[in-house]
């Protein structure tokens, strides 16, 4: 479930300053860390340094996403099941508990977790101690726990959704992430770090935005936070054929607008207003659906479903348009 991914905390010295600070105090503890913040914000880079930061660091870090686990199956993903504990439960199973013995266990979307679950969870943070679904013996494992949500836990613990006792366990020592909206001045060394890459991984050459180029950059919102202005930079770069960065196109594409005509649709257009090449159409097409789909190509939802092609098509096309899908990866 994890994959090694590049590590580096971009604002680090400006707008994340004071969450790398209160990341470092903690990482070499083994106190649970809670990271509040909005889509794209940055919560799994942010644990992933946590966990290399600690003591724990050669051991595994597990990420599992909380809210992609049917309710009925959360108790055996988390803690394993025996043989023949339910239907379906043909061998005997580790549970991410087990597997993370010695390192790290990341529990993303962590208020998706339904209640019956978070009484078990509370119960192994205050113990250490578990038993797997259909099991009797008592097993202790050595976990750090690292929890992560866009959600506000203190309303769902008001309105009973969340435990608060579980809140408290957590939350025993929360970092919030502030919106990329709110750290102004992180906008351009982001968009410097991903225009680098993206020129590396089109061309193998780095491109660097102008100043203008970073000065739009600066007046957009950023909804989708470091995600998203990662994925606009990607898109300029491609629009640009890898030489350049079409930052006024690609961020077109990202503003909410009404239904596209022929004449004003910006992934068919320049901006000088004259028509891009069906290439270039289709590389702003492709890299639209994927960052929809934050770079999944398979499966109902998938970027090759919302394209209406084959997966087997799709990724051959992006081999030859050049196109990363591991930059839209969350
Ligand atoms: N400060 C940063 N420096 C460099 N890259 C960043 C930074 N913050 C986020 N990113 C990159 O932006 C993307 C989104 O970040 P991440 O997956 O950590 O967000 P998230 O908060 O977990 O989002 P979600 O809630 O949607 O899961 C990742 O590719 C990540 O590497
Ligand atoms: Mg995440």
């Amino acid at each position: 479930m994890s994959v090694q991914r590049d590590d580096v905390v971009v604002g680090a010295a400006a707008g994340l300053a004071a969450v790398v600070e209160r990341i470092e105090q903690v990482a070499p503890t083994d106190a649970p860390v809670l990271l509040e913040g909005e889509t794209g914000s940055g919560k799994e880079l942010l644990a992933r340094r946590i966990h290399a930061r600690s003591h724990r660091a050669e051991g595994p870090m597990i990420r599992v996403n909380c809210g992609a686990i049917p309710a009925e199956l959360v108790d055996s993903e988390l803690f394993g099941h025996e043989r023949g504990s339910f239907t379906g439960a043909i061998g005997t199973r580790q549970g991410w508990f087990e597997r993370a013995d010695g390192g790290t266990l990341f529990l993303d979307e962590v208020a998706e977790l339904p209640l019956a679950a978070q009484v078990r969870l509370l119960r192994v943070l205050q113990e250490g101690t578990f038993t797997r679904v259909g099991g009797t013996k008592d097993l202790r494992v050595s976990v750090r726990v690292v929890t992560a949500t866009h959600r506000d836990l203190r309303a769902m613990c008001e309105e009973g959704t969340f435990r608060s006792d579980l809140w408290y366990r957590i939350g025993v020592f929360t970092v919030r992430i502030p919106p990329l909206r709110d750290r102004p001045e992180d906008v351009a060394p982001l968009a410097a770090h991903f225009a680098r890459k993206s020129g590396v991984s089109l061309t193998g050459v780095p491109l660097v935005p102008t100043p203008s180029e970073l000065e739009a950059l600066r007046g957009y919102a950023w909804p989708g936070n470091v995600r998203e202005l990662a994925a606009v930079v990607e898109r300029a770069a491609i629009l640009g054929g890898g030489r350049r960065l079409e930052i006024a196109a690609a961020l077109g594409d990202a503003r909410p607008t009404s239904p596209p005509t022929v004449a004003s649709s910006s992934a068919v257009a320049t901006p000088a207003g004259a028509l891009a090449t069906l290439d270039d159409a289709m590389r702003a097409h492709i890299a639209r659906a994927l960052s929809v789909t934050r770079g999944r190509i398979e499966g109902r939802g998938g970027a090759a479903h919302l394209l209406g092609v084959n997966p087997h098509t799709l990724r051959g096309k992006m081999r030859r348009l050049r196109i990363d899908w591991s930059v839209y990866r969350t």
